[in-house]
């Protein structure tokens, strides 16, 4: 009989015993003790999520065997004390150091590990001891502040204040979520678990490109775990997923081709998470193997075969004003290079989950951590064929996003498998796997000529932009538009030439990431105009200043700027940083807020009287940008009472409009202003009560039960219309970014400038700026997605992280004019715009260090990269 080591350890102050010595220590943890603030990011030891204490050392728990932690003391955020989880939950809500949240619970581990040694810090040993854990969403700064204010809380015994907010625009109101994401009591998805849960995964392609002639499961359904594989045959509706081009087959069918090696084939439910994989290695797939097409010059080429039916053409744009041809013939100065931009990950920290489960008889419930639950509940009913009322998407806590959760992932095969097994299906991914399945930012080839007048003025843009849009089309059509609709950059001029392609390969598929295209276009268009700087004699900063959109001039995509713009503002606030003695870099940037272009995009808000207090509902998905604070701020404001009278309901299909995706820097302003429509009407009802002598508790309660709903439709022109001057989108956000390199070319410190209208709250918006920054910084210096034929040769560990010791010093200002857009009370999109100057910021400032032009991200020969440090 074999005997069962018993392991004892001390978890939290307890006694414990496990009886299973190879469990790892996170699994242990997670599953058999529930201690959830300890998170999964990567289980590869590389992220720091896991983090914990060891006898008092920060460890990774997806590392050890619970037999290599017998008889230590084990500390979670679970376990630290009263007064620890105060101070931390008032630090890192009044730091404005929470976005998404996934990774903060392990940054306090990080911190109790210095604190509990080094009760003073410096803000170099915090960098130092909080380099294991990675923060994907805010440039560490406000983090590093978070820990600085705890020790001096801890340190000195100090009292905690309770502050007594107005909830009005312009104001740090702390974060609702704050709080249960510092603790780790918030629900991610992967926290939950349900009674009768059982757990699918998919069995994914072996090749990019191969004809799938057969699937045998049937050693698969005789392992004892194994409660049914599920294939194409099985889908009741319809195959084809995609939000806006069908073209996503949800498991490919014996006799289809697959299109990259993310494709799910078959699809295995057990009732234990462990075996998934052993029945999914029972499951024989056929294959006759096909040449990949693993670039858009092999997908153009003639006669190469089709990726999909229609060709291998996604999407064509083409903007076209003025006569761009005959003014770079006329012009004093032309400049022509090509561009290289690669696929990136967004490495968002939480991996995709999913819970499916039966409802009502004949209608699914699902729990999910998407950009947009609306999105999700049209795509399963799409698939299985049944009504959209009969399927309810409830949002849990969104460890970020970026982009990277638009496209459907784990929630259609949690809910396929839920259907046909009749049971609650948890479909998580691994971070192999997410890396493998969701789209990148797509990689983009760019051929770009710009050219000015003796004086710097700029004449005109033609480009050619070739984006990789992989094996499907997810988002890849509006991302080449808004590369096209963006190429221009921020500036006054009206010759423009821009032809785009997005082509179909057998690449993992690209679509949403954060600055949606314009990240890539942005690099080109404002590296150019630095060589133009110095033909035409004058500095990279006066070339921008001369050339910034001014309030009432034309974009070079022929709308007008409003009244609002203050690109100049911006400009002359990040000078000083450009023109001291430095070697500094500066770049320019703007972004839409909403979809544009004619596309149909409603902001909606409900809010509703419960028992004294305002509940505000809005499908608005929160990947970290803090968009159910933004929309309390909206309603303080507009009603002019403070935030302990509102509640934010969480996304829900049942009870929440809908209010679009968590997309294009779009939610502040469509829910934002759909909140103030709501709040408007509510308002007159709630004045009533107020001229009546009332206070608002009682004006309230008259109001029991009542519903004031808001919506805001604002109308755009499609691209390629007939208007002379084109309202493309609702509003745009400006910024500068000056960037500063030291002596060894080390990134020391970014100055940006942003016009984003009204700021909501600066603290956040401020981290917003900051976690853009180093997701630029990223894009510019480290990060990459390389292929091989097709296999993606990252791990989460190669990606090129930004880590807090490396991350620059980050100065923020806020620019604007007192002229404000109507909308939102003036307020416009952040979250996108946040990383678009950096990277060619950064190439500035390389240029004027070494004189070496850089055209491909991630730059070489850097402090970060290739030969330069030898
Ligand atoms: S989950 Fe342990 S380091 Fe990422
Ligand atoms: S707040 Fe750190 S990863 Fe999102």
């Amino acid at each position: 009989m074999e005997v069962v080591e018993i392991i004892t350890l001390t978890v939290n102050g307890a006694q414990v015993e496990c009886h299973n010595e190879n469990l790892k220590l996170i699994r242990y943890l997670r599953d058999v003790l529930r201690l959830t603030s300890v998170k999964e990011g990567c289980g590869e030891g590389a992220c720091g999520t896991c983090m914990v204490l060891v006898g008092g050392k920060p460890t990774r728990a997806c590392v050890p065997t619970v037999a290599k932690v017998a008889g230590k003391s084990v500390v979670t955020a679970e376990g630290l004390s009263t007064r620890e989880k105060e101070v931390y939950a008032h630090c890192f809500s009044a730091a404005g150091a929470v976005q998404c949240g996934f990774c903060i619970p392990a940054m306090l581990i990080s911190a109790k590990g210095l604190l509990d040694q080094t009760p003073a810090p410096t803000r170099a040993k915090i960098k130092k001891a909080i380099r294991g854990n990675i923060c994907r969403c805010t440039g560490y700064v406000k983090i590093e502040d978070a820990i600085l204010m705890a020790a001096q809380y801890l340190r000195e015994g100090l009292p905690l204040p309770s502050p007594d907010f107005s909830g009005k625009l312009g104001e740090d109101f702390y974060r609702v979520d704050a709080k249960e994401k510092t603790l780790g009591t918030g629900l991610f998805t992967d926290d939950m678990t349900i009674d009768g849960m059982v757990y699918a995964k998919a069995l994914r392609s072996k090749y990019p490109r191969a004809r799938v002639l057969g699937i045998d499961y049937s050693q698969a359904a005789l392992h004892p775990d194994c409660i049914r594989v599920i294939t194409a045959a099985d889908v009741p509706g319809n195959i084809k997923c995609g939000h806006l081009v069908k073209d996503w087959d949800a498991l490919i069918a014996v006799g289809g081709t697959t299109r990259y090696v993310g494709d799910a084939i078959a699809i295995a439910v057990t009732n234990s998470f462990d075996t998934l994989d052993e029945v999914l290695s029972l499951i024989r797939v056929e294959y006759e193997e096909l040449t990949p097409l693993t670039s858009p010059a092999m997908a153009l080429t003639e006669g190469a075969p089709h990726i999909h039916e229609g060709g291998n053409i996604l999407s064509r744009q083409v903007l076209r004003r003025g006569d761009a041809d005959t003014a770079i013939t006329a012009s004093k100065h032309v400049v022509t290079r090509h561009y290289s931009l690669p696929f990136t990950e967004h490495a968002f920290m939480e991996p995709e989950c999913a819970i499916a489960m039966p409802q009502g008889g004949d209608g699914l419930l699902i729990y999910t951590g998407g950009q947009s639950i609306y999105d999700e509940m049209r795509e399963i009913s799409w698939l299985l064929g049944i009504p959209t009322g009969k399927i309810r998407v409830k949002s849990m806590l969104v460890g970020g996003g970026f982009g990277g959760k638009e496209d459907m992932s784990t929630q259609h095969h949690a809910a396929l498998a839920a259907w046909l097994v009749k049971k609650p299906v948890k479909v998580r991914f691994s971070r192999e796997e997410s890396m493998k399945v969701h789209p990148k930012r797509h990689a983009m080839e760019i051929d770009f000529t710009t050219s000015c007048d003796e004086n710097g003025i700029i004449t005109a843009i033609k480009a050619k932009i070739v984006s990789d849009t992989g094996a499907y089309a997810s988002l890849g059509g509006p991302v080449l538009q808004r590369a096209c609709t963006h190429a221009g950059g921020p500036y006054n001029f009206g010759n423009v030439d821009i032809t785009g392609f997005a082509v179909y390969t057998n690449n993992p598929p690209a679509g949403a990431f954060r600055g949606f295209g314009v990240s890539q276009s942005a690099f080109a268009m404002e590296s150019n105009l630095n060589i133009l700087a110095g033909m035409a004699g004058i500095s990279p900063w006066e070339i921008r200043y001369r050339n910034a959109i001014r309030p009432g001039q034309v974009l070079p995509n022929g709308q007008i700027a409003d009244e609002s713009t203050a690109l100049e503002e911006c400009l002359l606030a990040v000078r000083e940083a450009f023109e001291r003695p430095a070697i500094a870099g500066i770049a320019c940037g703007f972004k839409n807020a909403g979809l544009g272009v004619g596309v149909p995009d409603i902001g909606r808000c409900l809010l509703s009287v419960e028992k004294g207090r305002i509940h505000i509902r809005s499908s608005a998905s929160c990947m970290g940008q803090g968009v159910a604070t933004v929309l309390i701020q909206m309603v303080c404001e507009t009603l002019n009472i403070t935030p302990k009278f509102l509640v934010v309901e969480p996304p829900d299909t049942s009870r929440t409009p809908s209010s679009g995706t968590t997309t294009a820097s779009r939610q502040t302003v469509f829910s934002g202003e759909a909140a103030v429509k709501a709040a408007k009407k509510l308002g007159a009802e709630l004045n009533k009560g107020l001229a009546a002598g009332k206070t608002i508790e009682k004006s309230l309660e008259a109001l029991e039960n009542r519903e004031f709903y808001g919506e805001y439709k604002p109308e755009t022109d499609p691209m390629g219309c007939n208007i002379p001057f084109p309202v493309s989108h609702v509003s745009y956000g400006y910024a500068a970014q000056v960037a500063e390199l030291d002596s060894q070319g080390k990134l020391k410190c970014v100055t940006a400038a942003y016009d984003i209208g009204t700021v909501v709250n600066p603290k956040a918006a401020q981290g917003q700026i900051e976690g853009g920054v180093v997701m630029g910084m990223g894009y510019a210096l480290t990060e990459d997605f390389p292929l091989k034929d097709g296999y993606p040769q990252a791990k989460y560990g190669t990606l090129g992280l930004t880590r807090a010791d490396n991350a620059p010093e980050i100065h923020t200002t806020f620019a604007a004019r007192n002229e404000r857009l109507p909308a939102a009370h003036g307020a416009k999109g952040v979250g996108e715009l946040a990383t678009i100057p950096t990277a060619p910021a950064i190439a500035g400032a390389y240029y004027k260090f070494d004189g070496v032009f850089r055209q491909k991200l991630p730059m070489e020969n850097t402090y970060y990269k290739g030969d330069f440090q030898k």
